[in-house]
């Protein structure tokens, strides 16, 4: 079934057995029901248009190289709690813009999503592949809490953290410029610290990236300063200190393009931790007990360097609630059927991870700050809960990601309490479903 077909279905509100790959045996099951019906209901239009806006959101993100842009939770939510409902938590095929697309909305799904190898459901298909996923493994030291790397980057991080608290408030600007400089020094090495212009056309095609389907002019203008960031990656690369990540990559032998390609994901990568820095910080402001323990530990040391279990469970908990990839999505490589029902190879699968990281039902607090949760052993592990997705396409930078937005949040509370918050929360009531961290301003008071 092409996707116009799939949408003249959703419009007439086409029965059984119309979904893709559905042989007529199985649509007489009561599983091709539930796995179209959705498109069915007129009187659910608007819950159905809502998925399927999320369906468009979370694919056209997924052609993009780097990462997904937060989608309109609230509306999404209720959509989603809805079809659980209604077809009994089974995985349900909805429209998206290329095609159908299968959302997985129950926890049995859920586990299954994540144990396929990729040869089954492949992870993005922009995302590097065998050879060059093991080398990025490598040099991201994926699975090692503490990065090999540390000192230097520690200290970079400590420099680079001074402008947090110059002012006494802290918003989203002074966040992504510190980071991004930090970023820069971590990923390419010093020189590229003060590097605007560089960091001028990674926020262009960041600002593109985010665009829906680009025209193709605006194509040809974002390939081009594509290509003048990637020289200029490639020639910092080259030249990288040996404790850097492309120093480190060249040493395990990646070839020239290989090298650019992946530190420009890198520095990408690097974006997800200013939003998440703020949001963690005004999340601690507003549960002072918490605030004390993070700021009691960064300036104990917390662990080894760069260790900080309590501030680590803290951003962790941030990424629970206001997770930077919401909705995981993987493209079956060969037919696979789900609840007796078969899809033919090729179809997108979507994990709308936010929607279950605060499923009430199967997640206790589930819109409460809790960051206790993460001392847990296997935690981690918790499928319910999966701020870097699981399995083979667990993010590689997890562990770097975490040392690096624990460290800045210790640099800040080492000498510095958040005693003012905007937005103000309510510790009490269930936090927000969204935090923009444009709208985050705190104030900062020395201790
Ligand atoms: C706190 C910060 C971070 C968060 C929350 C995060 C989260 C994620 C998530 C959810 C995925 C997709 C997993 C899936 O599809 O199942 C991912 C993929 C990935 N992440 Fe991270 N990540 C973070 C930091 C980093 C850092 C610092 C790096 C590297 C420097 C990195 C490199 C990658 C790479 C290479 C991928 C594979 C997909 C791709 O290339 O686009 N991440 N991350």
């Amino acid at each position: 079934m092409t996707g116009a077909e799939a949408g003249a279905a959703a419009g007439s509100g086409a029965g059984p057995g119309s979904g893709p790959g559905s042989g007529r045996g199985a649509a007489r099951t009561a599983g091709v029901r539930t796995a179209v019906a959705p498109y069915a209901p007129p009187a659910r239009t608007g819950r159905a248009e809502s998925v399927r806006a999320l369906a468009a959101r979370a694919l056209s993100a997924r052609a993009l190289p780097g990462f997904a842009r937060p989608r309109a939770a609230h509306t999404s939510t209720a959509a989603l709690r809805d079809l659980r409902e209604r077809h009994g938590g089974a995985p349900v095929l909805v429209r998206g813009p290329s095609g159908p697309v299968l959302v997985i909305l129950d926890p049995q799904d859920m586990r299954r999503f994540y144990a396929e190898p990729a040869g089954v459901l492949a992870p993005d298909p922009c995302a590097p592949g065998g050879e060059r996923r093991r080398l990025g493994a490598e040099v991201l030291a994926a699975g090692t809490p503490v990065h090999p790397s540390h000192g230097p980057f520690l200290a970079a991080l400590a420099e680079e953290a001074r402008p947090l608290t110059a002012t006494g408030t802290l918003r989203i600007a002074t966040a992504r410029r510190a980071v991004a400089r930090a970023g820069r020094r971590i990923v390419l090495g010093d020189a590229a610290a003060g590097d605007e212009e560089l960091a001028g056309w990674l926020r262009r095609l960041r600002g593109e990236g985010d665009a829906m389907g680009p025209r193709p002019t605006r194509a040809r203008a974002v390939r081009a300063v594509q290509e003048r960031a990637t020289a200029r990656i490639a020639r910092y690369a080259a030249h990288a200190e040996p404790h850097t990540l492309a120093g480190l990559a060249r040493r395990a032998a990646a070839g020239p393009d290989d090298l650019a390609g992946q530190a420009y994901r890198w520095l990408r990568a690097m974006d997800t931790v200013p939003a998440t820095l703020l949001r963690t910080l005004l999340l601690l402001g507003a549960h002072p007990g918490e605030q004390e323990a993070a700021g009691a530990e960064a300036r104990a040391g917390g662990g080894g360097p760069g260790e900080l279990p309590r501030l680590r469970a803290c951003v962790r908990e941030t990424l629970r609630l206001y997770p930077v990839v919401p909705d995981l999505i993987r493209v079956t490589r060969a037919a696979t059927e789900w609840r007796g029902v078969r899809y033919p190879a090729g179809t997108s699968v979507l994990l709308p991870a936010l929607f279950h990281q605060r499923d009430p039902e199967h997640v206790p607090a589930a819109h409460a700050f809790v960051p206790c949760r993460w001392s847990d052993r296997g935690a981690d592990r918790d499928i319910r809960m999966a701020p870097f997705g699981h399995g083979a396409g667990r993010c590689p930078g997890d562990q770097l990601g975490l040392l690096v937005t624990a460290a800045l949040c210790a640099e800040v509370l080492r000498g510095h309490r958040v005693t003012g918050t905007r937005p103000v929360l309510d510790p009490l009531g269930p936090l927000p479903a969204t935090l923009d961290p444009q709208g985050i301003r705190l104030t900062l008071t020395r201790r």
